[in-house]
C-alpha cells in the first residue's frame, strides 16, 4: 500500500479525525489524498493532496476542511464505477470513510461490490451506527444542544413558561434523550416512542395545579416539530408556549475533548487497519479499546434502551 484517500461528512471532531488519518499515514510512509465533497469528489475526480502541514491547527475546528455533500449519484452503479475509475487512475490503494450510516453504506458498497480496501470511521451527531457505542461528533452535538437548553431554562424559569425545543434526529431520538436527561427536562418526544400529546397536556395541567410553572419539552425532528407540539400544548392546556429550533448549530462548533480524542484514536486505527489489510469494516471503541467491526456484522439498526432512559427522565423530572 502506497497511497490512501480519505473522505468525510461533517460534524464536531471530523477534522481531528482527518488529522489523525493523515499524520498516521505519513508516519507509515504513505501518501494521502482527500476527496473533496465526499463521494462527489470520488465521482468527479476532485482530490487534494494532504501532508502533515496541511492538517496543522485543525484539531479544534468544527465542520470538515474537505467539504462534504449528499452525493445522490453515488447510489447508482454508474456513479460507483466513475468513482472507482478515478481511484484506480490515481493509484489509490485504500480508502478511509469518515461519516454516519449513509457514508458507511457507501463504504460497504465499495468494499463488498467492488473489492476496494475500505475502512470506516463512525462520525455522526445521531450516534445511530449499529454496534457502535460512540460516534465522533455525538458528544459535541449534545453539549451544543445542552448549552442552548440551559440558556432556555434561565428564561423559562424567570418567565414561568413552557418551552418546546426541537433537536435533530430524523430517524432516532438519541440527541433528544441525552439532552433531556442532561438538561433536566420534563418531557421528551422521540421517533421511537409514542407519548400521546393529550397525556402530556393532562400532565402539564396537573403540574400547573400543583404550582409548577415552567416546562421544557424536547422533541426530536423525526417525531414532530416544535411548533406543532407547542400549538397542541397551548390548545390542550390554555397555557402560553414558546419554541426553539436548534437545527444545524448542533452539527457545528468546537469539538469536545471526548470527540477529539475519539477522533485521534479511530483515525489512527483506521490507517493501521488499512495498512495491515484488515478492511471491509469500521473501527470503533468498545469499553475503551479500539475494535474492528466488519460492515453489516452488527445488523441494520442500533440497539437502544429507550424505555429505561425514559423511565429515568420521568422519575427525576
Ligand atoms: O444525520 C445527521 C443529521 O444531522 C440528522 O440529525 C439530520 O436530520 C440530518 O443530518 C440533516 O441533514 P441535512 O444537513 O442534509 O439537512
Amino acid at each position: 500500500m502506497k497511497k490512501i484517500a480519505v473522505l468525510t461528512r461533517d460534524c464536531g471532531g471530523v477534522n481531528a479525525a482527518i488529522r489523525a488519518v493523515v499524520r498516521t499515514a505519513v508516519a507509515k510512509g504513505l501518501e494521502v489524498e482527500g476527496a473533496v465533497r465526499g463521494y462527489e469528489g470520488l465521482i468527479r475526480g476532485d482530490f487534494v493532496p494532504l501532508d502533515r502541514r496541511s492538517v496543522s491547527n485543525i484539531i479544534g475546528l468544527g465542520g470538515t476542511i474537505l467539504k462534504t455533500a449528499r452525493a445522490e449519484a453515488f447510489m447508482a452503479e454508474e456513479g460507483q464505477r466513475a468513482a472507482l475509475a478515478n481511484i484506480r487512475a490515481r493509484a489509490i490503494d485504500g480508502l478511509v470513510v469518515i461519516g454516519g450510516n449513509g457514508s458507511l453504506a457507501g463504504a460497504r458498497v465499495l468494499a463488498e461490490r467492488h473489492g476496494l480496501p475500505v475502512v470506516g470511521v463512525p462520525a455522526t451527531i445521531d450516534n445511530d451506527v449499529p454496534g457502535v457505542e460512540s460516534a465522533i461528533g455525538a458528544d459535541t452535538a449534545i453539549n451544543v444542544a445542552l448549552d442552548a437548553v440551559d440558556k432556555i431554562r434561565d428564561t423559562a424559569t424567570s418567565l414561568e413558561r413552557i418551552f418546546v425545543v426541537e433537536v435533530m434526529g430524523r430517524k432516532c431520538g438519541w440527541i433528544a434523550m441525552q439532552v433531556a436527561l442532561a438538561g433536566g427536562c420534563e418531557e421528551v418526544l422521540l421517533p421511537e416512542k409514542d407519548v400521546p400529546l393529550d397525556a402530556l397536556c393532562a400532565e402539564i395541567k396537573a403540574g400547573s395545579a400543583r404550582g409548577k410553572a415552567s416546562w421544557i419539552i424536547v422533541v426530536a425532528e423525526g417525531r414532530s416539530t416544535a411548533s406543532a407540539v407547542a400549538a397542541a400544548v397551548t390548545a390542550g392546556t390554555g397555557l402560553e408556549t414558546r419554541i426553539a429550533v436548534l437545527g444545524h448549530i448542533q452539527r457545528g462548533g468546537r469539538p469536545t475533548a471526548f470527540d477529539r480524542i475519539l477522533a485521534a484514536r479511530l483515525g489512527h486505527a483506521a490507517v493501521e487497519a488499512l495498512a495491515a489489510g484488515r478492511t471491509g469494516g469500521l473501527v470503533h471503541l468498545n469499553r475503551g479499546r479500539v475494535e474492528f467491526l466488519p460492515f453489516g456484522a452488527a445488523g441494520e439498526a442500533k440497539e437502544t434502551d429507550i424505555e429505561s432512559d425514559y423511565h429515568l427522565l420521568k422519575v427525576l423530572s
